[in-house]
Order: C-alpha cells, then sequence, then structure tokens
C-alpha cells in the first residue's frame, strides 16, 4: 500500500549517495516516478514518514538516490537538473546530500565523516550545470556553496552519535573531479597542495544547481579511503570504497537520521523553508 501520489508539500529531502540507497527507521508512504523539463530524475523518489513523530502530522522526507536504484549511472550520467528540478517541484527547501569521499588529509581516515564548507571544481564542463540558458540569465552567488546554519545542524547531529563511533570534522574542502576514473598520483598530490580535505565526483554541479533553485543544501561526506597520494593507504580502488561504505552504513543511517530528526523540529521551520535563501538569485536582461 504505498501510494503513487502524494498531496502535503516536502520540504525536506535527501540525496543518497554511494552506500546509501536508503534509509531505514522510516515509513515508506508513497513512491513517485516524476519529470521534469530536464528529463527524468535518477531514481522514482520516495516519500518517508518517521514513525515516531509526535507531531499532530507526520513530516514528510523526500528520498532520492543519485546513481539510480542501482548504481547504474555514473558519476557524469546523473540527471543533476532533474533531480533539483523534480525535488523544488515537490516543495523542497533544504537538501541534506550524501556523499562516498576519498580523504586527502592523513587525519580523515577510512569512516570518517566530514561537513564540507568549500568545494573545488575539477568537474570537465560536460554535465550541465545551469538552469540558466537559453535566454534566461541568472546568476547567483557561491563564495559558500553550502548553507552554513544547515551545516551547524549537522555538526552538532554528528558530534552526538560520538559515542556510537561517528568520527566528524566539522569543516572541509572537497574537491569534485570528473572521475569516473579515480586521480593520477600527482594530481592526488596536486590536490592536497591546493588545500582539498577530500575528494568526490558528485558534489558539482548538484550543488551549484540547488543555489540556483534557492535551497538550503549541506553535504555529508563519508570517506572510503585514502585515495592514491598516501603511501600507507594503498591506492584507491572500487572495493575499498564499497567495503568501508558497506562497513560503515549503520553509521551514516544513523547520522543522516539524527540530523532528520532535527530537521523534524519545529524550531526548525524557518531554516527549512530557506525564507533567507528567496531572491538571492538576481537575473540579467533577457526573459525575467
Ligand atoms: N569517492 C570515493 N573515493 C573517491 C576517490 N578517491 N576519488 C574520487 N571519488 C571518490
Amino acid at each position: 500500500n504505498i501510494a503513487d501520489s502524494y498531496d502535503e508539500p516536502i520540504h525536506i529531502a535527501v540525496i543518497g549517495g554511494t552506500g546509501l540507497q536508503s534509509i531505514g527507521g522510516f515509513s515508506h508512504v508513497a513512491t513517485l516516478k516524476l519529470d521534469t523539463p530536464w528529463g527524468a530524475p535518477s531514481s522514482p523518489i520516495s516519500v518517508l514518514h518517521h514513525p515516531s513523530s509526535s507531531r499532530p502530522k507526520p513530516i514528510p522526507i523526500a528520498f532520492i538516490s543519485r546513481h539510480g536504484p542501482h548504481h547504474e549511472l555514473a558519476p557524469h550520467e546523473v540527471p543533476n537538473r532533474a533531480n533539483i528540478a523534480a525535488l523544488r517541484s515537490l516543495g523542497v527547501r533544504t537538501i541534506i546530500a550524501f556523499s562516498a569521499v576519498g580523504s586527502l588529509q592523513e587525519d580523515i581516515k577510512p569512516r570518517d565523516f566530514v561537513v564540507p564548507d568549500q568545494i573545488i571544481d575539477r568537474t570537465k564542463g560536460i554535465r550541465p550545470f545551469t538552469f540558466f540558458e537559453g535566454g534566461w540569465v541568472g546568476h547567483v552567488g557561491f563564495a559558500d556553496p553550502f548553507e552554513p546554519r544547515l551545516a551547524e545542524l549537522v555538526q552538532r547531529c554528528g558530534h552526538s552519535l560520538a559515542g556510537e563511533g561517528v568520527r566528524l570534522h566539522d569543516k572541509g574542502t572537497v574537491v569534485c573531479m570528473e572521475g569516473p576514473q579515480f586521480s593520477t598520483r600527482a594530481e592526488s598530490k596536486m590536490y592536497r597542495a591546493w588545500g582539498g580535505s577530500v575528494i568526490n565526483m558528485s558534489a558539482l554541479p548538484e550543488a551549484k544547481l540547488a543555489k540556483e533553485a534557492e535551497m538550503g543544501y549541506q553535504m555529508i561526506c563519508m570517506s572510503t579511503d585514502y585515495d592514491c597520494w598516501f603511501e600507507n593507504g594503498g591506492d584507491v580502488t572500487v572495493e575499498m570504497v564499497m567495503g568501508n561504505m558497506k562497513a560503515n552504513a549503520e553509521n551514516a543511517r544513523r547520522f543522516v537520521g539524527a540530523v532528520l530528526d532535527e530537521l523534524s523540529k519545529g524550531e526548525h521551520a524557518d531554516l527549512v523553508l530557506a525564507k533567507h535563501l528567496e531572491g538571492s538569485v538576481k537575473f540579467a536582461g533577457g526573459v525575467t
């Protein structure tokens, strides 16, 4: 009895990454197959309710699997514009995005979590990266690619799970590379010299598109390997990424669950609705 539509607006979404294809502890109330002017999203969108929600009405969460229900989409094939547009059309204003990352710092050990605050773009311009084209010229600031207020909430939730083995780094620069091949050793060392903390293939253009859609967006990274710069780490392999992701999946789910518990509280309604981001896109000529 899972519905194929959902009538209430949904304000909060989770974009699941490698290893986080679902989140437990929530009841699955609807599966939405959406279409957008940018095509179909990566996966049907699951609408989840927190079962122990004591409010008069349960708070719905939209969950989408970035790499498809069976991890069939390579990073450069993810329909990011469709994903963000589909979530926005449901009413989503706040996104918690999850990503498996390689570590560029010895102190960020495999299975540690990072709440990044900066991004370095190493994608190659082959991914559609904006909603604004074809006569519709919009600009938005990207100095802080993530939402600082959301980051703070996520940090608190992560630290509250320290007793359960969640090791959290409060800040970090994520290098987003094109892939799907991993980096060369020279590149990996260069990213360290640039001040990179972790590396993935998914932060962009997702974060840019969320900004253009005036949505609050924060990524939670989970380190799965030391990439290839670290001589004692062994060069990154898919087995390494998947193995660490699997081994720590319970913590990842716990962490995301704690963030959703917190976001569902009435006191964060303002943040969740991201009213402070409304009007952050400015239009220059063209079709307005
Ligand atoms: N995702 C997980 N580990 C990674 C790595 N070492 N490089 C790029 N993306 C990753």
